[in-house]
């Protein structure tokens, strides 16, 4: 019913839900970054004076943002203060399943490029770096940690890894993979490549990890943009990496991971990948400068240039991501 109402009306229920939308989530990042999300749970209410002294915040401005944040469902108050609803718990930053590095990380992206102007020096090819500030990488990684858990599960399963020995993890952020493809495979050793401090970071994980499986993991610090593989391999994985990169680099990594793997070893693509992409992913995208919004043809396409045979994409609903599978000719 609805829907036809907002047809007949050339889709202002959409364009006026998309805007509010933008708002409330500037809303959500000032709640990040002035730390009201550290003070506020869903289960004890705390008063607006206790909040606002807490935060260094004013107590008008703050009931004002909270309301915004309560219209969206998110927060709530009762008679004894405000708290998180139901729906917000996970901006809590002590919430087990916590999106608040994720939040941290747009928060960075809304003030550094994922912006009106950000998006319209892209629109007249402007790149921006592939690296977080430094400060940042300990969020990615927790981020990253979160984001790994469902496909790492679908990805330790693929039949053609079953018969590897050596797999690179290129761009391995904290290493959540290769410690997933470790556990699942006995036999398996893998090279885990990142930058210095992401690298640093995984080196933490792995300290904490069941040794047997951790010994088998090598971290290297290494250069995305210029560095060759360092090994020889019969396994890749390249987990949301060519979402950072445009044609000319995308092909130049293909080449390189080519270039140092044994015929017939297996490589996955793993990404989203159009059609199915979120809108918001896309203009994450755009504003980087890479421009990564390939169907699976289309990577196939690239993957079989580089020397590969594609042999199957599979979509992971529950992540909305996808994993190209190809093989070393
Ligand atoms: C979106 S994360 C993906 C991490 C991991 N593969 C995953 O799927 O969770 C992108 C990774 O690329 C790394 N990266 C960005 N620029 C890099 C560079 N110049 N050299 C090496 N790694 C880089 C980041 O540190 C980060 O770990």
């Amino acid at each position: 019913m609805r829907q036809g109402v907002d047809e007949a009306n050339g889709g202002m229920d959409t364009i006026a839900g998309v805007i509010s939308s933008a708002k409330v989530f500037n809303g959500i990042l000032a709640a990040v970054e002035e730390g009201i999300l550290d003070v506020l749970t869903d289960t004890s209410p705390v008063p607006l004076e206790t909040l606002a002294s807490a935060t260094g915040t004013l107590p008008g401005p703050l009931r004002s943002l909270l309301r915004g944040l309560a219209g969206a469902g998110l927060v709530q108050e009762s008679e004894q203060g405000w708290l998180l609803s139901k729906s917000g718990a996970r901006l809590s930053p002590s919430h087990p399943r916590s999106a608040h590095p994720l939040l941290k990380l747009q928060a960075w992206g809304v003030e550094s490029h994922v912006n009106l102007a950000g998006i319209r020096s892209a629109l007249r090819g402007r790149r921006n770096p592939t690296e977080v500030p430094d400060a940042l990488v300990p969020t990615l990684a927790s981020a990253m940690r979160l984001g790994a858990s469902i496909p790492s599960l679908f990805i330790s399963r693929v039949p053609e890894l079953r018969s590897a020995r050596h797999l690179v993890d290129v761009c391995a952020g904290p290493a959540q993979y290769a410690l997933a493809l470790c556990r699942t495979h006995r036999g398996l050793r893998v090279t885990a490549l990142d930058r210095e401090p992401m690298i640093a970071s995984a080196r933490r994980l792995l300290e904490a990890e069941d040794e047997g499986v951790a010994a088998r993991v090598d971290t290297v610090a290494w250069d995305l943009h210029a560095d060759p593989i360092p090994v020889n391999m019969d396994a890749a994985l390249v987990s949301h990496v060519l979402h950072l990169l445009d044609e000319r680099e995308r092909r130049d990594l293909l080449r390189r991971i080519a270039e140092r793997m044994d015929s017939g070893g297996v490589l996955l693509l793993h990404d989203f990948l159009a059609p199915d992409v979120d809108g918001g992913v896309v203009i994450d995208w755009l504003t980087l400068g890479a421009c990564f919004d390939l169907s699976v043809p289309e990577l196939a396409g690239e993957v079989e240039s580089a020397g590969f045979d594609f042999l199957r994409a599979s979509r992971m609903a529950e992540a909305g991501t996808s994993l190209v599978i190809a093989r070393r000719r």
